[in-house]
């Protein structure tokens, strides 16, 4: 072998062992992968092309001259997840703790570059210390160089963090703005100033954990989607996740068909909904049997439970599902569940992913809380998602669909394409008794003459045949045919073209 190749292989293998052996054990010690094992787990065999592994910091100061690291400190390029491309970088903690230099920052930004070029993905495994201390402003900048790529790539190629480490102060706002946060519970946290400002300034006793650990921003926040119990389990889910995504915003997602017949029927959904219309059923069991394989990769499951939303395939396509979940706070809508559902709904509509719909909402959370927290505001975001999406849109009404949330819950008038209802279906303004006790106030004091009245504004509103009369619900379906009719809705959906008028861009109710 020729000389300077062999100084090659030296100078790859020094790259590779970023820190050194010591810091590599530190990691392994706190139950972390390094960033190259991640990357081996996340990436295809052998797929992985390795760009900058030479670049080095250029800073000075603080005796950072003769403190160099090839790659300083985060592993960047591009590789392959189940056969398809996507762009990676995965910060190197045993490397200055991972913190971003101005050098690592033109790392990230080169590949982000690229990846919007080519229009493929871009997943990022974060595991910092934030700000390159030594080189100051020059951090900084790098930082906003990172944010200004995140905006410019949101909503054209699919972006997701996988949060392994510290990630605080600003550094947080670049996760921030990805598609989906996963989080490695234990070993990881997020927040905007650590338990030490908070107990100087609040004079609030908390752990990094409590205050942005996994559970923390999966159960409290919102901010993450989901919490892993480890590295590895993290990356091998996301390569799962990975396989719904299209690859930019000008593609379908990947059908992958399975041996589920499109036309299954399952009877068991005919006994679904118990007979009285106040007693809750879960949801998440007419997902399992209404999709492919009973499979559904279900986001946020811990934040804001009165709503269900994530991942399927029907038929071999993917499709975004969003629920009402009877079995928490009755399905209502509150700020939590709006915010949540509205931020789902428009990732599948930038990523041409269809959404299927089912309804069994009482209304909106009503109370002084939800009112001063700005369900108005918050509420109308689910509502502007749903009105501004022009992805396939299905929508089934399994039971209740009160009010504003009717309209709200991807209804016709919201340009669902296709708007089922199910046979016990009551879509009506409210509930029967809360109707009677307004417009026949006179009667008050006869309960005999309320009852009647209630009875009477059952018959005629709950049910599905008003707003079919209307041709709100294009059909009233037989629950054991719900699947049949979704699979069939978005086979003839398929070519689906609708636009939204050009504007600058909306302005959604922040
Ligand atoms: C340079 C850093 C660093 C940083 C850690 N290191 N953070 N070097 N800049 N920001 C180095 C340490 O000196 C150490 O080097 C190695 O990384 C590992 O750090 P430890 O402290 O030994 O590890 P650990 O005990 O696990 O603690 C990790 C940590 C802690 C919690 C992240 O290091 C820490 O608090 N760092 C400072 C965090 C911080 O304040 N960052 C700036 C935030 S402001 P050796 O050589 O000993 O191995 C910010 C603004 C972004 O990020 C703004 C964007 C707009």
């Amino acid at each position: 072998m020729h000389d300077i190749q062999h100084k090659l292989e030296q100078m790859r293998a020094q790259a590779r062992l970023g820190g050194g052996e010591k810091r590599i054990a530190a990691q392994h010690s706190k139950g972390k992968l390094t960033a190259r094992e991640r990357l081996e787990l996340l990436l295809d065999e052998g797929s992985f092309e390795e760009w900058d592994m030479f670049v080095e910091h250029r800073c000075a100061d603080f005796g950072m001259a003769d403190n160099k690291v090839p790659g300083d400190g985060v592993v960047t390029g591009y590789g392959m997840i189940n056969g398809r491309l996507v762009f990676v970088f995965s910060q190197d903690f045993t490397v200055f703790g991972g913190a971003l230099s101005e050098a690592h920052a033109e790392k990230i930004c080169k590949v982000m570059d690229q990846a919007m070029k080519v229009g493929v993905p871009v997943i990022g495994l974060n595991d910092s210390g934030g700000a390159r201390i030594q080189e100051g402003v020059a951090s900084l900048g790098g930082y906003a160089e990172v944010f200004q790529r995140n905006v410019m790539a949101s909503g054209v190629i699919p972006q997701i963090s996988l949060i392994m480490g510290p990630c605080a102060g600003g550094a947080v706002y670049s996760p921030a703005m990805t598609d989906f946060i996963f989080m490695v519970k234990d070993s990881s946290y997020m927040f905007v100033t650590g338990p030490e400002v908070v107990k100087t300034v609040t004079h609030e006793e908390v752990t990094a954990e409590e205050l942005g650990g996994a559970t923390t921003h999966t159960s409290k926040s919102g901010v993450a989607d989901l919490a892993f119990e480890n590295d590895v389990e993290a990356i091998l889910m996301l390569r799962r996740f990975y396989n719904y995504l299209p690859l930019n915003n000008k593609e379908k997602p990947p059908v992958r068909k399975s041996g589920d017949p499109a036309e299954r029927m399952d009877e068991s959904l005919d006994t679904l909904v118990p007979d009285n219309p106040n007693k809750p059923y879960d949801i998440k069991e007419l997902i399992l049997k209404v999709v492919d394989d009973g499979d559904f990769f279900e986001i946020q499951p811990d934040n804001a439970k009165n709503i269900v939303v994530g991942m399927a395939r029907m038929d071999g396509q993917a499709v975004g599902i969003v629920a009402n979940n009877p079995m928490v706070l009755a399905g209502c809508l509150d700020i939590k569940s709006s915010i949540k559902a509205a931020r789902f709904v428009r990732f599948c509509d930038a990523f041409n992913i269809p959404v299927i719909t089912f309804v069994d909402v009482p209304g909106f959370m009503p109370g002084t809380s939800q009112e001063y927290g700005g369900i108005i505001k918050h509420g109308a975001k689910l509502l502007y998602a749903y009105a501004e999406c022009t992805v396939p849109k299905v929508t089934v009404i399994t039971r209740k669909a009160y009010g504003g949330a009717y309209d709200v819950m991807s209804s016709k008038h919201l340009r669902g394409d296709v708007n089922f209802a199910w046979p016990n279906a009551e879509i009506a303004v409210m509930g029967a008794k809360g109707a009677v006790e307004i417009i026949f106030r006179e009667d008050k004091n006869d309960p005999a003459k309320l009852a009647a009245r209630e009875a009477e504004y059952k018959a005629r509103f709950a049910n599905p045949f008003v707003a079919g009369a209307r041709g709100y619900i294009d059909d009233v379906i037989q629950p054991h045919e719900t699947r049949k009719r979704i699979c069939r809705s978005l086979a003839m959906l398929h070519d689906k073209k609708l636009e939204n008028p050009w504007r600058k861009h909306g302005n959604i109710p922040l």
